[in-house]
């Protein structure tokens, strides 16, 4: 990517020099943190598409390259060798833990895993079709209220929540899956045990008998938290950052990106893609005849999982997870005739000339849902694992927000189009 030189603006015959700041690699970003108290002028960027909100040393993406990396650690790199607490610890602190860190983060957090009372009371108070989603902000929001020691942002409180999300949000995940099919709550081991066997444990092992996760499972669960992990500034994780930017607490912050993650066009995409590929089964309808519908637009159908923001190419996360799609399909079985239309589907649009020339590759969202499906996840699931997922991505930026000088509160200004002033009318003057 080429570095840009000097920037100068003309406003009313004055020219200005802009100051850019320069990144490691990528985008160099032009600063206009004076414009509008030197020219009066704001700016217009619908959807960010142009704007850096913030400077960040956490994750890189190169769109038309396909390139994702955390610290600077390539993803398949990570994808293939690393555990998720390590990638949560990388993006976190910046560094890969050695063997000993590694240990006592996994003991740390194990030990916190048990919820209160009370947030087992709070899960049991939804209706248990409930959208996860849905009860998971909330009880996000609520663990400030039962660990207030951990809501500020002093080193040792901030210390203390990342270790309180990362575990209790596995919990709490683990217990809605149990409650959406009737199951009881079952306590967790509270130490000398792995994160990832442990969710799964908590989430699937009958309550009276003991439980081995199959390790296909067990892998493609690691392998999946890890390729979710972060993904700089998207939607939800922006959100987290200008909550926070209030200074509102951090559970709060996330309890925000919960619910902008929830939403079809960001994470809740992977749910949508999987409806979508059994509508269309159901439907009777071909392949070529729904992305003929997509096309036309008329019906506002997009293809789920197809797309993004900053990936001009194909998602480097889609690449890993179709891969694995595979493997977990042929292991364990089912969901063949569903991958099979998934691929025909991949195979058609990247073929046709409006998803070449608008540069739509399936991304991370496109197979995860048939992977999450073959491991015995429920559809309403699949963007709650989207969010354990996140936890690491969305602490690390807030505590990046938090310890940034230039933080200010997020308060975006506006372009004002209504009426100028107009005189009150009273209600008996009113047509
Ligand atoms: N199906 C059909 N057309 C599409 C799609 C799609 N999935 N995505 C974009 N387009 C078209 C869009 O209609 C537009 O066409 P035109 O220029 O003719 O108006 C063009 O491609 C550019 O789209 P856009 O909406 O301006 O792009 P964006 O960067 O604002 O949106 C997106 C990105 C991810 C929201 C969008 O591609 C989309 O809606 N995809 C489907 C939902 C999805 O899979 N989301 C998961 C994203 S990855 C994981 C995550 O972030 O959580």
């Amino acid at each position: 990517m080429a570095h840009v030189g000097d920037v100068r603006l003309t406003v009313d015959g004055k020219t200005r020099e802009l100051p850019i700041e320069r990144a490691t690699v990528g985008n160099d970003g032009l600063s206009i943190a004076t414009l509008l108290r030197d020219t009066g002028l704001v700016t217009i960027d619908p959807g960010f598409v142009n704007t850096a909100s913030c400077s960040s040393a956490i994750t890189y993406i190169d769109g038309d390259d396909g390139i994702l990396r955390y610290r600077g650690y390539p993803i398949d790199q990570l994808a293939g060798q690393s555990t998720f607490l390590e990638v949560a610890h990388l993006l976190i602190h910046g560094s890969l833990p050695s063997a000993d860190l590694l240990n006592a983060i996994e003991n740390r957090v194990a030990r916190h895993m048990q919820v209160h009372d009370g947030i087992k009371a709070f899960l049991e108070a939804f209706p248990r079709d409930a959208h996860p989603m849905a009860v998971l902000s909330g009880a996000i929001s609520a663990l400030a209220a039962f660990y207030p020691d951990s809501t500020g942002r002093g080193e040792y409180e901030v210390e203390l929540a990342t270790v309180l999300l990362l575990a209790k949000t596995a919990t709490v995940i683990a217990y809605l899956q149990r409650r959406s099919v009737g199951g009881d709550f079952i306590d967790p081991k509270k130490g000398g045990t792995d994160y990832v066997e442990e969710f799964l444990r908590l989430t699937f092992a009958p309550s009276d008998a003991p439980y081995e996760a199959n390790p296909i499972i067990r892998r493609a669960m690691d392998l999946l938290l890890i390729l979710h992990a972060d993904h700089e500034q998207n939607c939800s994780t922006s959100t987290v950052r200008i909550v926070g930017s209030s200074h509102a607490n951090i559970y709060a912050s996330i309890s925000a990106g919960v619910g902008a993650l929830s939403g079809p066009l960001h994470g809740g995409a992977n749910e949508a893609a999987l409806r979508m590929f059994d509508e269309i089964k159901e439907s009777g309808d071909s392949i070529e005849q729904f992305v003929a519908k997509v096309k036309d637009r008329s019906e506002g159908a997009r293809l789920m999982g197809f797309g993004h923001r900053v990936y001009k190419s194909y998602d480097p996360r889609g690449a890993v997870v179709k891969g694995l799609a595979d493997e977990v399909l042929v292991a364990l079985g089912g969901n063949a005739e569903l991958f099979d239309m998934a691929k025909r589907l991949e195979e058609i649009a990247l073929s046709d000339d409006y998803f070449i020339e608008r540069k739509l590759y399936p991304n991370v969202d496109f197979y995860t849902g048939l992977i999450y499906k073959a491991m015995g996840f429920p559809t309403g699931m699949f963007t709650p694992l989207f969010a354990l997922g996140r936890v690491p991505g969305w602490i690390a930026h807030w505590r990046e927000m938090v310890r940034d000088p230039q933080t200010k509160i997020g308060r975006p200004r506006q372009v004002y189009i209504g009426e100028s002033e107009r005189a009150y009318v009273p209600m008996e003057e009113r047509p």
